[in-house]
């Protein structure tokens, strides 16, 4: 469904993404890996086209989307729904709400709007909680309606990044149950995360990043064993390891 071929991204004279290859067939549900700066972000942001590589290519169902004009990435986007560790709920909305807006930059008509929220409320959890503010919910809650937000506009590829990073265990599982449930109804899910705790748990194949890089286990191994210190110093992350990452 997803293919990257030989993908590079910099920014200035840090290399994000080098020369990254890898595929997502329909219906999986992968993790993304790799410590803070090792370009997973950055890897979700090509996806959905706010980003362009500087080479490579990236195919989805078949058509290079680094090709895409301006005029077709919001059409494009319809088929990805995304999910962000940092919640991104307008707080003035009520939860029923934060999920018709996205109906509604889409331009469904109003009156579709009862059943199809009301069926992904359902989906996450939400029913009885339709009518509260954000500020009446928990950390967890909060988290389900931006999904019910990225789910409503019934997107073919859910894209994650590190959903759970702001959530207590308790609530980070059952988020995790959430996703494996969508993932079963046919959703594709790529999902960033450096929870070594949630991906030994939830097992999925993982794409590890290494400073930009695809990397094998046991190269991540060695590092494990030998951070370099002083790159952490210089605060550019990309030889940041940490044991619980991964
Ligand atoms: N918009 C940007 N401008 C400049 N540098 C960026 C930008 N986005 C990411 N980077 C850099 O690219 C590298 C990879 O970042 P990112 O994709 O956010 O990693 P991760 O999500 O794995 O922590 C980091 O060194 C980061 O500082
Ligand atoms: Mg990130």
């Amino acid at each position: 469904m997803i293919q990257f071929k030989k993908v590079s991204k910099s920014f200035g004279t840090i290399k994000a993404l080098e020369e990254v290859s890898f595929e997502v067939g329909k219906g999986e549900f992968v993790y993304i890996t790799g410590p803070s700066g090792a370009g997973k972000t950055t890897l979700l942001k090509l996806i959905l086209r706010e980003y362009q590589p500087d080479s490579g290519e990236i195919v989805l169902e078949g058509v290079d989307i680094t090709k895409l004009s301006d005029e077709q990435i919001p059409e494009y986007r319809q088929k990805i729904g995304v999910v962000f560790q940092d919640f991104k709920v307008l707080p003035e909305r009520t939860v029923r709400e934060n999920v018709e807006v996205s109906l509604a930059v889409i331009g469904v008509a109003q009156e579709a709007w009862s059943a199809r929220v009301g069926q992904v409320l359902k989906l996450v959890g939400l029913a009885e909680r339709a009518d509260l503010f954000p500020n009446q919910l928990s950390g967890g809650e909060i988290q389900r309606v931006s999904l019910a937000r990225a789910l409503v506009v019934n997107p073919k590829i859910i894209l994650a990044d590190e959903p759970t990073g702001n959530l207590d265990w308790e609530t980070a599982d059952s988020m995790m149950e959430l996703f494996e449930k969508i993932n079963k109804e046919g959703k594709t899910i790529i999902m960033a995360t450096h929870n070594k705790v949630i991906v030994d748990k939830f097992k999925k194949r993982v794409i590890k990043l290494k400073g930009g890089k695809n990397v094998g286990k046991e190269k991540v191994h060695e590092l494990e064993k030998e951070p370099k210190k002083e790159e952490n110093e210089k605060g550019e992350g990309k030889m940041k390891v940490k044991v619980e990452e991964v």
